[in-house]
């Protein structure tokens, strides 16, 4: 069995949810947390309802502040390794709820530099590009263009910079090795490279010339730099960020199969056309046994089915349903292949409505992005 890791940049083992809000020292969104947000809300978002965001820092604080009238901006990101697959879009997807709920502004960075300091087969000009094809997926996401600014490291660098530095100053290298993993083989530009992160979780403070909340819907593995972006935010004079973190969904071939720009079975990307979707979906892993007569003897395992994951967190909202497909597939009353037949229909509708507007963003990048 491989070890649990959970790092900004690998993700390897089976993860042990409880355990990482231990190792990591997070919350857990508790139930009465949550319904905390829906009296805001007034409705609860699947992932939230589902718990596919389970874990947080200071939330309950960021609530209290929008309680008192103080309003927070959202903050999140992505770094622009590859093409976009669904697994990206997910906290894209709750960022986009919570700024209708809350109203909010939303900053969203685009990591070129860490991409291509990380990545020794990456050049500057690649993850470039592959940040120009991501914004089109951002922006496909329905964020409000009066409400978002996106940006890339490399062209908001003269803005970013000025707060880096500072973050950089407080932190020392001891720090980022404990809380990284960097050694004496990480290049220098990957040791900066943290206060880059950080610099948006107090650039609204920034331009507004006061202190602002600031909320970070996330996946967990990106903690590491919330919590240094946390360690020095009060001895610069601003508030420390707030997080909400989501869990990971497993690739296509199953658990501890990260999807993977590299391994193009793992994940369903927004560039594939709808039929190599769906046989993506129609060979994906599931909790089946080897055999029909098998599988109506003994029923299958949702828990393990990759096939039931994307139901549950992503396309199924039906509590009824989701339900009745679980028991269907404990009994042996349903097929693997009928479950995947009916992700494929949700997946295909979904991608099809996503490339419309993918197609329609290229038209509006200019309303949503900031340079210096
Ligand atoms: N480091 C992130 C990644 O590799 C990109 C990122 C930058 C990000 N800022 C963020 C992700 C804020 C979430 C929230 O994908």
């Amino acid at each position: 069995m491989v070890e649990m890791k959970v790092t900004p940049w690998t993700v390897e083992g089976e993860i042990d949810y409880k355990k990482l809000i231990k190792q990591f020292g997070t919350a857990p969104l508790t139930d009465k947390l949550i319904d905390e947000i829906k009296k805001h809300t007034g409705e609860l978002h699947l992932m939230l309802r589902r718990k596919l965001f389970f874990s947080h820092r200071d939330l309950d604080w960021l609530l209290s502040k929008y309680d008192s009238g103080e309003s927070f901006v959202l903050y999140t990101g992505r770094g622009p390794s590859g093409h976009t697959h669904i697994g990206h879009l997910v906290p894209w997807i709750f960022t986009k709820w919570l700024q209708d709920k809350f109203d909010a502004e939303l900053y969203f960075q685009l990591t070129d530099d860490e991409k291509f300091l990380m990545n020794r087969q990456l050049s500057l000009d690649d993850t470039q590009k592959f940040a120009q094809e991501n914004v089109l997926d951002i922006i496909a996401v329905g964020f409000d263009p009066k409400k978002t600014k996106i940006f890339f490291d490399t062209s908001y660098a003269k803005t970013l910079y000025k707060i880096a530095v500072r973050v950089a100053k407080l932190t020392t290298f001891s720090t980022a090795k404990a809380v990284f993993g960097f050694n004496n083989s990480t290049n220098i530009g990957m040791a900066f490279f943290p206060s880059m992160q950080a610099a948006p979780c107090f650039l609204p403070s920034e331009l507004a010339g006061k202190k602002v909340p600031v909320l970070i819907p996330a996946a967990i593995d990106q903690d590491p730099y919330w919590r240094i972006s946390r360690d020095v935010a009060e001895r610069l004079g601003y508030y420390k960020p707030a997080q909400i973190h989501s869990m990971f969904l497993p690739g296509l071939q199953g658990p501890g199969s990260k999807m993977s720009a590299s391994k193009p079975n793992t994940a369903i990307f927004t560039t594939d056309s709808l039929d190599v979707a769906e046989k993506k979906v129609m060979g994906a892993f599931t909790g089946g046994r080897g055999s029909l007569k098998e599988q109506r003897e003994k029923g299958g395992n949702p828990n393990i089915c990759t096939v039931y994951q994307y139901m549950y967190y992503i396309f199924e909202p039906s509590d009824e349903k989701i339900k009745q497909m679980r028991e269907d597939c404990k009994a042996g009353r349903v097929t693997c292949g009928e479950c995947k037949q009916r992700l494929a229909k949700y997946v295909i509708a979904f991608l099809k409505e996503h490339q419309k507007r993918r197609k329609n963003a290229k038209k509006n990048i200019d309303k949503f992005l900031v340079k210096d």
